[in-house]
């Protein structure tokens, strides 16, 4: 994109602060901002006037979870199917490792983190022996294990797991991918510079992960593999059960596009996403959305008629991505901190939010598709998420999870 160009790109979306230090510019850092600013889409931008407005919804209903009394039932027939579909190689792992972790406040990527006590314990080495033990069960067979970056994190993050020797995975069954990114701007909605020669930037939020593996270019491999399912999974949960046999047996059995492993509420008011059906097709409910009603509903046996929250590991049926791959998701916007330059072009962290991320998230996929089985299972054994320093959803409460489970820190 010639100089020309790109200025007439940024008067159309009003941005033409960008090029403020364009003069002062070396040529190679001349060709970087141009080559960025030809690449951004400056058209979601616009969404930051929707920022805290409540987005339209269709009509909830609820969504019945196979719950953990018929999964003990069934446990053997869903066991032995799943362990079929992981040995045949149709199941694949995908490590969303692409987020900031800004909450958790370390520069590092948040897979880096060492939670252990008297030895290392880094999440990312909690994830691969909980990979681990699946392999066992399916008779030592790897799984393709997919690890979503972003370009903000992917240097740290390939060379810290290589450095660990991937934790004893092989690294033959890992294929690393970076996630788009979008810009990120401040409330009015121009993009924050985050130097001279960068516009600031953040990854496309959880459910950019599909896209992003087809424009790596993955899908061939998914399909010379034999690919038919890959089970998406948050890097923070620490007791994270990756393509655990019995979720991928129930899965595969009830012949649904995608599994959602969700756990029961504590409150009817957690803070969590509940698995419903929206318009009569799969869908979450955020918790700022459950209105008293829904709260108060009942099922049949008198049991809370949306209780089920969401833990951020789905199994998807690959090929139902790949047929929705082409309509776009909606973006929504995010209040968060976004590191920039000031008006003499000093970097500022900000303690606190500053302006809007733009992100895609899975919610938005699993409603785009047909059929979903939410799959019950026990909080106090696969969810210790990680968000925070201290508190809710804090390395201390995901330390003591790891204690119950036995799990030496
Ligand atoms: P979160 O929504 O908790 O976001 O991610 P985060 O970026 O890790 O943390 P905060 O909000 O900045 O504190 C849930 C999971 O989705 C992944 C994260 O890496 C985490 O595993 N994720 C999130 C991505 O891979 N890409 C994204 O753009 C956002």
């Amino acid at each position: 994109m010639t100089l020309e160009e790109a200025r007439k790109k940024l008067e159309q979306f009003g941005q033409q602060h960008v090029l403020k230090y364009y003069d002062e510019l070396s040529d190679a850092e001349k060709q970087e901002l141009l080559t960025q600013i030809d690449e951004t889409d400056f058209s979601v931008l616009a969404n930051c006037k929707h920022l805290g407005k409540s987005e339209a919804r269709g009509e909830f209903a609820p969504l019945a979870a196979m719950q953990v009394p018929e999964i003990l039932e069934r446990k053997d027939e869903f066991w032995a199917k799943g362990v079929e579909a992981l040995i045949s190689g149709k199941v694949a792992a995908c490590l969303l490792a692409g987020g900031m972790g800004t909450r958790l406040g370390s520069d590092n990527p948040k897979g880096m983190y060492d939670i252990g006590l008297t030895k290392h314990v880094y999440i990312f080495q909690r994830i691969i022996e909980n990979l681990l033990d699946t392999v066992k069960a399916a008779g030592g067979n790897y799984i393709r294990l997919f690890i979503m970056t972003s370009e903000k994190n992917n240097d740290a993050t390939v060379a810290f797991l290589k450095e660990h020797n991937y934790f004893g995975y092989p690294e033959e069954k890992i294929t690393f991918f970076k996630q788009d990114m979008a810009p990120a701007s401040d409330y009015e909605g121009k993009v924050y510079m985050e130097s001279k020669c960068r516009i600031s930037t953040s990854p496309n939020g959880n459910a950019g992960w599909y896209t992003s593996m087809l424009r790596a270019g993955l899908r061939d491999l998914i399909l010379e593999e034999g690919i038919e399912w890959i089970d998406i999974f948050a890097v923070d949960n620490v007791l994270q059960r990756i393509c655990d046999p019995c979720f991928v047996g129930a899965t595969l059995t009830a012949d649904v596009s995608c599994g959602a492993k969700v756990v029961r509420k504590n409150a009817p008011d957690e803070k969590v996403g509940v698995m419903c059906l929206e318009d009569g097709k799969p869908s979450i409910v955020e918790y700022y959305e459950l209105s008293q009603e829904m709260m108060d509903a009942k099922d049949e046996n008198g049991d809370p008629a949306y209780n089920y929250g969401v833990i951020l590991n789905y199994l998807f049926r690959e090929k139902d991505l790949f047929d929705i791959a082409s309509k776009s998701l909606p973006l929504h916007v995010v209040e968060k901190k976004i590191p920039y330059i000031d008006d003499n072009a000093n970097l500022i962290k900000p303690e606190k939010p500053n302006g809007c991320k733009f992100e895609q998230l899975v919610l938005d996929m699993i409603h785009m598709l047909d059929t979903c089985l939410p799959y019950e299972v026990v909080r106090e054994h696969e969810f210790a998420p990680i968000k925070n320093k201290e508190g809710i959803d804090s390395v201390e409460s995901a330390r003591e999870l790891c204690k119950l489970n036995g799990i030496e820190l």
